[in-house]
This record gives structure tokens, sequence and C-alpha cells, in this order.
């Protein structure tokens, strides 16, 4: 049997992208420098990203039929994501989000059209064949579904010898005080910027000080900051730092955490020191934020 995969919970969705030299005035007619659609959603990314540096992995979340649906469903071909864990949705609607991407910046402005396409839930996971993953991850999103889906990973390691146990991470990313509760489930904790800052804390190191205190006993906290790199703290206590690596232009940062966030797992699930993994994490981020899309990262 080869190398164990690491599976994905969360969300896809189809990317339209504008590629624009600065960002266009209110009601005026502006040509791009170009326009892509991409495959999207924070967990899909991540798969991506993994699947690109070596790390065999699959996705599991909603899926609406539909010619967006379909470009979907080749691109995580293209990639070889394992499709198996998809829960197919009849008559409902793949979400989709505008973005406009200031090349000269590098910024992402989006536009996420909010969709009637459910999460996948804690009955869904039950048919997931725990003893063929080494990781899962988690975009926070229908949390206590989550929580459900992560109690059954927990009574799975219960039952099986230590090399046999399932490894979780959850990625606490929107400011939604329903999605908090995953602090206190997953192994290793991913904060993102935003809800460090809506909780009053205004750099890497002191969210990852300040929101430890609500994981469980031997969890990690990750936090990464943009251009500032990113923080972690393990089970030992010690704070573990790295800077960020700035590509010489920065043209795309869509993405850049979910890019991070798949590095760092990857390392983790190698058995890297977190010092290493997050330093991992943001030389890969980087190496995307000077690149459009993904496939230049490697
Ligand atoms: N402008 C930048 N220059 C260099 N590295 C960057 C830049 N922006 C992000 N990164 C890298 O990406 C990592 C993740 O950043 P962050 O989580 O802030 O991204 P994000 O903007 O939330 O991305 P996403 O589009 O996924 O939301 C950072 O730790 C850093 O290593
Ligand atoms: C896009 O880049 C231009 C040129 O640097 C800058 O003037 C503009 O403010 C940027 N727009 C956004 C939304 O970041
Ligand atoms: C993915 O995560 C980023 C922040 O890391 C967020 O800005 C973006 O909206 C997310 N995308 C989706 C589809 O949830
Ligand atoms: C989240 O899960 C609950 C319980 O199954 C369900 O009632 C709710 O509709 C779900 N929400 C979404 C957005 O899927
Ligand atoms: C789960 O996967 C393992 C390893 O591939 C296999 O031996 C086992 O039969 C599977 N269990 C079920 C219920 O499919
Ligand atoms: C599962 O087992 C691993 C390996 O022993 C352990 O580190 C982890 O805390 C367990 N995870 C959960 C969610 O129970």
């Amino acid at each position: 049997m080869g190398e164990k995969r690491v599976l994905c919970v969360g969300l896809v969705c189809l990317d339209i992208i504008s590629v624009v030299e600065r960002y266009p005035a209110e009601d005026s007619d502006t040509r791009c420098l170009s326009q892509r659609w991409q495959r999207g959603g924070n967990a899909s990314n991540t798969c991506t990203v993994l699947a690109l540096l070596g790390a065999p992995c699959a996705f599991m979340g909603s899926l609406a039929p539909g010619h967006a649906a379909d470009f979907v469903r080749e691109d995580f071909q293209r990639y070889e994501v394992d499709l198996a864990h998809v829960v197919p949705r009849p008559a409902r609607a793949l979400p989709t989000s505008m973005v406009i991407s200031n090349s000269t910046t590098g910024t992402r402005t989006i536009l996420h059209a909010a969709s009637n396409l459910p999460d996948v839930t804690a009955a869904d996971f039950e048919q997931v064949n725990l003893s063929q993953y080494k990781w899962i991850h988690w975009e926070g999103r229908n949390a206590s579904e989550q929580v459900k889906m992560i109690q059954r990973v927990e009574a799975y390691n219960r039952t099986c010898p230590p090399s046999d146990r399932v490894t979780t991470s959850v990625e606490v990313e929107k400011t939604r005080p329903e999605i908090y509760q995953l602090f206190g489930y997953g192994d290793v904790v991913f904060v993102s910027k935003d809800v460090a800052k809506a909780r009053g804390f205004y750099s890497a190191a002191e969210a990852v000080k300040g929101l430890r205190r609500y994981l469980k006993p031997g969890a990690t906290l990750v936090c990464a900051w943009a251009e500032e790199g990113a923080d972690a703290m393990g089970p030992d206590g010690v704070l573990v730092h790295s800077d960020a690596f700035s590509p010489e232009v920065v043209v795309d940062t869509l993405g850049a955490g979910d890019t991070f966030n798949a590095a760092v797992i990857l390392a983790l699930s190698r058995g890297r020191p977190l010092a290493e993994a997050i330093t991992y994490g943001c030389q890969v981020a980087g190496r995307k934020c000077g690149v459009h899309g993904y496939d230049g990262i490697v």
C-alpha cells in the first residue's frame, strides 16, 4: 500500500478571476489584462497545493450539477485529487465568486455569491473509511456538524495503534462565533488574521499566545499574517516564527493562506518540527504570491 492520504473537508466553488492593472472606478468600462476560470474554495485549494507538492489527497464536499461543476470536477481530476467522497446535490447551484485581481499590488477583491448548497454532514462523513487517511483537515463551516465528524476520528483513534491514528486539523478563518467552537478540536488549529483581529489581537504572536487556552491539551495553534509571515505554538509552549518569503513581484495573493496551510500540513504529517513546518509554509506561500494560480509553485 502507498502513502496514506490527506483528506480535506470543505467547499469547492468557481472563481472567475479578472486581472486588472488597477482597481476600476465605479460605473467605468475597463479592459482586463486577462480573465480566467479557476477552481476555488479553501479546502479545494488546499487539495490542489497538496497534490502539486506530491502528497496524495482527497476532497470531501458538496457538488451541484452543471457546466461550472463539470469544470471543477475535471480540474480536480487534472491534479489527481480523489473525489470518492464528493456528495452530489441535484437541483442546487455551485457557489461562484467574482475576483478582481490587481496585478500591480497582488490584492484580490472578492464578491462571493452565497449559495443554497448544503454542507456535508456527519452522516456523509460516516461513509469515510478512516483507515485510508493519515490526516484530515476541516475548513471551518458547519461547525456543529464538523465537531461530530472530529469526534468520530477521536473514537477511531482510541481503537487503533498509534501508527494507524489519524491526525486532525481545522481552519478557523471566518469571523462567525459559531465557528469558534472548533478551537477546542483538532490537533492543529489554523486561525486567520481576520479572526485574530476580531478577537482583539494585532499580531500573529499575540494571537497565538492569547488564543491557545481555547485548544484541547496537546494541540498546536498556527497563525499566518500575510507579509509578516506566521507564528505558531505547540504543546511545549515555545513560540516559533517564520518571516514571509516575498517574491520579487507580488502578482496574485488569492489562495496564499490555503497554500500555507497545505504546506504546513504536509511538513507536519511527515514528522517535521513545527518551526520548520511554518517556514516551509511561508516559502511555498511566498512562491504562490509571485505567480498567477498554483502551477508555478513547485
Ligand atoms: N504579500 C505577501 N508577500 C509574501 N508572502 C505573503 C504575502 N501574502 C501572503 N503571504 C504568505 O502567505 C501566508 C498566508 O497569508 P494569509 O493567510 O495572510 O493569506 P490570505 O491573504 O489570507 O490568503 P487567502 O487568499 O487564502 O485568503 C503568509 O504566512 C505568507 O507567508
Ligand atoms: C491597485 O494597484 C494600483 C497601482 O499600484 C493602486 O493605485 C490601487 O490602489 C490598487 N488597488 C487596490 C484595490 O489595491
Ligand atoms: C478562503 O480563505 C480566504 C482567507 O484565507 C478568504 O478570504 C476567502 O474568502 C475564502 N474563500 C472561500 C471560498 O471561502
Ligand atoms: C448544518 O448542519 C445542520 C445539522 O445537520 C443543518 O440543519 C444545517 O442546515 C446545516 N447548514 C448548512 C449550511 O449546511
Ligand atoms: C477500509 O480500508 C482498508 C484499507 O484499504 C480495507 O482493508 C478495509 O476493508 C476497508 N473497510 C471497509 C469497511 O471498506
Ligand atoms: C489521533 O491520534 C493521534 C496520534 O496518536 C493523536 O496525536 C491525536 O491527538 C488524535 N486525534 C484525535 C482527534 O483524537
